[in-house]
């Protein structure tokens, strides 16, 4: 009998297994496939729920504003120093969890007050850190065209505070084979679902991968990526039948599953 400690760091070491993850798609043709849709239909709003620090600063490059939120701190910094090196997207760090992180103020220089005019929303617990190291005055006369914003802490409660309207959400977070990971990504889905824009996409990261008790680790390796039968459904388990079910279409599928409702 395993205990529920091995059963899980066995998960993350399987998930994290270099050997394993080579068969698997590489995610940036989908990404930039989603992308192609996305510029289609004029979007303006992308939300990342996972950060990563590739797919943070292709999502804020390709967009006006972009957010993303990851739980851990870590990820949470490496997404934020991708997004600074395009120096003309503005970023904050906020944290929507009540503690200051006090090395994230060591590591960034300093912080202050919100000047105004800024296209953020502050709260007490949201602070600014260095945009830019070429900027180190604020230029009330040159309004940034794209704005990128990282939020340290759970997706769930960041969906669930956000208002803005979505035209790309992009859902990556709870790792296949954790506990109720393909809940949580349909409960995201749900947080947000009254901010979606009229016309919006979903997609989902790692579709192609299923983790149960009985079978460990299976992928689907079928090439056919278009063909909906053959996707796993992974972090989509749940939510690709529900969007289905509610009149959405499969772009694609694979590796990452695109859904749009029109
Ligand atoms: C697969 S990585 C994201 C990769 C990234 N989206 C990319 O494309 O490069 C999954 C991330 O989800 C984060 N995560 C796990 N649970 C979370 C939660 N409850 N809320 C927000 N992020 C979470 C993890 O910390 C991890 O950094």
């Amino acid at each position: 009998m395993i205990t529920a400690e091995t059963y899980f760091s066995n998960v993350l070491e399987t998930i994290h297994n270099q050997e394993w993850q080579q068969k698997r798609d590489d995610p940036e043709p989908y990404i930039k496939k989603a992308l192609d849709i996305f510029k289609n239909i004029k979007g303006k709003v992308i939300v990342e729920i996972g950060s990563g620090e590739y797919s943070s600063s292709i999502f804020a490059k390709a967009s006006k504003t972009f957010y993303t939120c990851d739980i851990n701190i870590n990820s949470s910094r490496s997404a934020y120093q991708s997004i600074i090196k395009d120096t003309s997207i503005l970023g904050t760090l906020n944290q929507i969890n009540e503690s200051l992180d006090p090395d994230m103020l060591d590591d960034f220089g300093y912080s202050q007050p919100a000047p105004d005019g800024w296209p953020i929303t502050y709260t007490g617990n949201t602070f600014i850190i260095e945009l830019d190291s070429n900027i180190k005055t604020y230029n009330k006369d040159k309004k940034p065209t794209q704005t990128a914003a990282v939020y340290n802490g759970d997706g769930l409660l960041f969906l669930q505070q956000f208002t803005d309207k979505i035209d790309l959400l992009y859902l990556d977070a709870w790792d296949i084979g954790t506990e109720h990971y393909k809940e949580r990504h349909y409960e995201a889905y749900l947080k947000c679902r009254d901010n979606l824009n009229k016309q919006n996409i979903i997609l989902i990261d790692d579709t192609d991968v299923d983790f149960s008790r009985e079978l460990g680790y299976h992928l689907n390796e079928n090439k056919n990526i278009l063909n909906q039968k053959t996707t796993i459904g992974g972090k989509g388990g749940l939510l690709i039948s529900h969007l289905l079910e509610n009149g959405y279409n499969v772009q694609f599928t694979g590796r990452q599953t695109c859904l749009t409702n029109f």
